[in-house]
């Protein structure tokens, strides 16, 4: 099949098969297009709408000018926000609409595991303001179910707790890697999604004072809502610069941070110490060496006392550089990176979820045997097509900033367009499957779903954003710190 063939091809699989309706207006796409009516129902969730598969579908909706689709769906996402006492604030990780009408909602509480997606809590305010800004449809912003659902989402992130650090600690597998793989605690991709999530959150509120008429200055009679935006927004703010300053403190990595990181002393207690977390240097892989090179860096998966996490998590890195929690000079080691890593992270299919995987005996401990996730598996070093477009944008973006052809920047580009190649060339062919294994991601995913929704949608914003309009990467630019930071009424 023709280039042009297979796009076509991708577009109707999404608007045709994977999108479907609620209350009869098209709300969201299933996580994989079933293949018989009789496997609808046994599929397990695959059939549901899950808020992260739809985040790379709403984005390409938006491109495509439908923007009514997602406004439904950040709509119904904000009707199930939870309201029971424990869970109240967060978003579902999926819906669907029963035969009988009703809405089946997933916070966890079915899912395989019990495993919560805190993730889908943290989309919702960053497709939310990449929504109103791509449409500009601030009226949207300004409705006080979202500026409530806002405020009770940031209620639930901004509340006291047993640790000082302002990071978001959650149960293993709260993400795209939702089962154990060891990603507990102060995962990633969580972090960066916060940081996203608290930047969003706070562009919509004000889009919202500005269209009250406020400034910041106002001492009486204001109400309700106004008066708890202007008790979160400054505490917001805050909590960004505190969150960011921790990112780059604890997180980043080079290899001149990792010969100090070696040579730190341990048992150490107060104020102003090196090594807060008491990490023991035997905790420091050996092919960090290798993987680093001279001038590469990357934000390692996690932070946990003692215990750090040095595998590399493409998305979170990818989101990272996406919403600038790393200057670009960082994002320049970052993609440096990926280039002389290129035969792990892309091989035969990009991109790579994490390395090294897990083995042996800690694949034993750690993934509780899991099957699904054994070494070079699934979410335990599986290549998944998905993630692709994350890197595209994130390429395009920097070099947007820093257009010089350095021969640097031409190695990137050939990259991206070469592995686009790839996609066209494999996935219609193996049926766009939901993952691929193996350490050059060769074989389709043991357990993998075929016609997966995010793997169609992958490859069309690829192909969105490398051949017909590369400026509109512009889509996923969220309020800059330093933008924040200049509002009148974010200083307390
Ligand atoms: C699997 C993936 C998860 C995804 C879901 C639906 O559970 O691990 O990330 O959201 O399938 O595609």
């Amino acid at each position: 099949m023709k280039e042009q063939a297979i796009i076509e091809t991708a577009r109707s699989f999404l608007y045709e098969q994977a999108l479907i309706e609620l209350k009869g207006k098209p709300v969201g796409t299933v996580a994989a297009i079933p293949l018989t009516k009789k496997n609808k129902s046994n599929d397990l969730n695959y059939g549901e709408v899950f808020i992260r598969d739809n985040v790379p579908a709403m984005i390409f909706f938006l491109l495509d000018g439908r923007g009514e689709i997602v406004r439904h769906f950040l709509d119904t996402c904000l009707e199930l926000q939870s309201k029971n006492f424990q869970t109240l604030g967060i978003f579902p990780t999926s819906f669907i609409e029963e035969i009988d009408g009703e809405i089946k909602v997933d916070y966890g509480q079915r899912a395989i595991g019990r495993v919560c997606s805190v993730d889908a809590s943290l989309w919702w305010p960053i497709l939310a303001y990449i929504y109103v800004q791509w449409t500009g449809d601030r009226a949207w912003a300004s409705k006080p179910e979202v500026q409530n659902g806002l405020s009770k989402f940031l209620d639930l992130i901004l509340h006291p707790g047993f640790r000082d650090a302002p990071t978001l600690y959650v149960p293993d597998g709260a993400f795209m890697i939702d089962r154990p793989l060891d990603v507990w605690g102060n995962p990633l991709e969580i972090q960066v999604l916060l940081y996203g999530a608290l930047k969003s959150a706070a562009g919509l509120i004000n889009i919202d004072l500005e269209a009250k008429g406020y400034s910041g200055k106002e001492s009486d009679s204001i109400d309700r809502l106004t008066e708890t935006q202007f008790q979160q927004l400054p505490y917001t703010i805050a909590w960004l610069k505190r969150l960011r300053k921790y990112l780059l403190k604890h997180y980043w990595i080079n290899r001149n941070i990792v010969q100090t990181l070696r040579r730190h002393p341990t048992e150490q207690y107060g104020d102003f110490i090196l090594n807060e977390y008491n990490v023991q240097t035997e905790t420091i892989p050996n092919w960090l060496q290798d993987w680093l090179g001279e001038r590469g860096g990357y934000l390692i998966g996690n932070i946990r006392t003692g215990k750090p996490d040095f595998r590399f998590f493409s998305l979170g890195n990818c989101l990272g550089a996406m919403f600038d929690v790393i200057s670009s000079a960082q994002q320049r080691s970052l993609f440096r990176l990926i280039l002389q890593n290129q035969s792990a992270l892309i091989a035969q299919m990009p991109l790579r979820i994490c390395h090294p995987p897990l083995d042996d005996v800690e694949w034993r401990k750690k993934t509780g045997y899991d099957r699904k996730n054994l070494p070079w598996s699934y979410h335990n070093g599986g290549h998944w097509p998905c993630l692709f477009w994350f890197l595209v944008v994130s390429i395009l973006q920097l070099r947007s900033k820093s257009p010089k052809s350095t021969a640097e920047n031409e190695e990137l580009e050939a990259m991206l367009h070469k592995t686009y190649e790839t996609l066209l060339y494999r996935l219609q062919r193996q049926k766009w499957a939901e993952y691929f294994d193996g350490p050059a991601g060769v074989w389709i995913g043991q357990q993998a779903r075929l016609y997966q929704t995010w793997t169609i949608v992958g490859l069309l914003l690829v192909n969105h954003f490398l051949n017909v309009n590369p400026d509109d990467t512009k889509i996923m630019e969220l309020p800059s710190l330093k933008f924040l930071h200049n509002l009148t009424y974010s200083q307390k």
